[in-house]
């Protein structure tokens, strides 16, 4: 049987490590890359910087599916720097797609649920963007630019993405850390979206582009809930006390860019909807 060469670019990040982790369980050839966070088993590589991009391809055998996970991913650094979110979340990205295309790989880019405003969600795949903040206009104007660029492409939108991982890009681990130490945790009550476990994400992925799927797919978990319950089930499963968990109002944190409140996915596509114990291992 012949594997499947995979690249992943930006496979230190939260989807790209357990994107990573989960094709090398399954023996598939994985390569991947990091940016600032180190790992040996990867290379580094500088998405913002062509050249680099070309080297990295150039010096690739074979290429099969490139994974893109690579972002700026931080909505607060994004509206804050809207230059660098630019060149992190549209040109850099559009230029790892071209370049993947022209080697002949099959292109897989992570969008997100920000591009809806959240005033009547959930979403479905073919409901209208209307992003609210700097990194959800950038996510939908990289996501136009592939279906015209790269229409094989697979545009995967997840929401509120978390795992098992003790990492601090992880809103599981952060959780945890905060009550471990008996601090209060304060959580939002007026945002609303369906929180997706990456292990789940990673399996509906792998199964859409052996399907041959093209164009936009929703993955997210299979319940909408608000930030406060989703926090309150952490504490739970974990045998903190709920009490520590205070409800907040979103406005109350005065963030830089605005989230959507009223938000979360669904998909129109019965085979990737997730389902709780047949698709990830409930973390709480
Ligand atoms: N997390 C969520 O809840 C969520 C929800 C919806 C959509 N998404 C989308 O899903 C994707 C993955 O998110 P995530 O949570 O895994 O993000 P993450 O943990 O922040 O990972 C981002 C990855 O991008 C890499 N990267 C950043 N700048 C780079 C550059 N200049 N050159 C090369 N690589 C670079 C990082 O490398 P280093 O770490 O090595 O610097 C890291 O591997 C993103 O597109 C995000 O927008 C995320």
């Amino acid at each position: 049987m012949i594997r499947v060469q995979h690249v992943i670019i930006g496979a230190s990040g939260q989807v790209g490590g357990y994107l990573q982790r989960t094709l090398a369980r399954l023996g598939e050839d994985v390569r991947g890359t990091y940016y600032r966070h180190p790992e040996p088993s990867l290379t580094q590589l500088d998405i913002t910087e062509p050249k680099e991009v070309q080297d990295f391809f150039n010096a690739l055998k074979r290429v099969d599916v490139v994974w893109i996970p690579a972002a700026m991913a931080n909505v607060d650094q994004c509206q804050q720097d809207v230059d660098a979110s630019h060149l992190h979340n549209v040109e850099a990205p559009g230029y790892v797609a071209q370049t993947a295309m022209k080697r002949g790989g099959r292109v897989v880019f992570f969008s997100t649920d920000y591009v809806f405003d959240g005033h009547n969600g959930p979403y479905g795949e073919e409901d209208p963007t209307h992003p609210i903040q700097v990194y959800g206009q950038h996510k939908e104007e990289i996501e136009q630019y592939l279906r015209k660029e790269i229409p094989h492409a697979l545009i995967i939108r997840p929401a509120w993405i978390y795992s098992r991982d003790e990492n601090p890009r992880n809103f599981v681990y952060r959780v945890l850390e905060q009550l471990k130490e008996n601090k209060p945790v304060k959580a939002v009550i007026d945002q609303w979206n369906t929180p997706t476990p990456s292990e789940g994400l990673v399996k509906m992925a792998w199964q859409a582009v052996q399907d041959g799927f093209e164009g936009i797919l929703h993955i997210a978990g299979p319940e909408r809930l608000t930030r406060y319950d989703l926090t309150c089930r952490i504490a739970k499963a974990f045998g903190y006390d709920v009490s520590l968990i205070e409800p907040v109002n979103t406005a109350s944190f005065h963030l830089p860019a605005s989230r959507p409140l009223n938000g979360g996915l669904i998909t129109q596509y019965a085979p990737y909807k997730m389902e709780s114990g047949r698709d990830f291992t409930p973390v709480f």
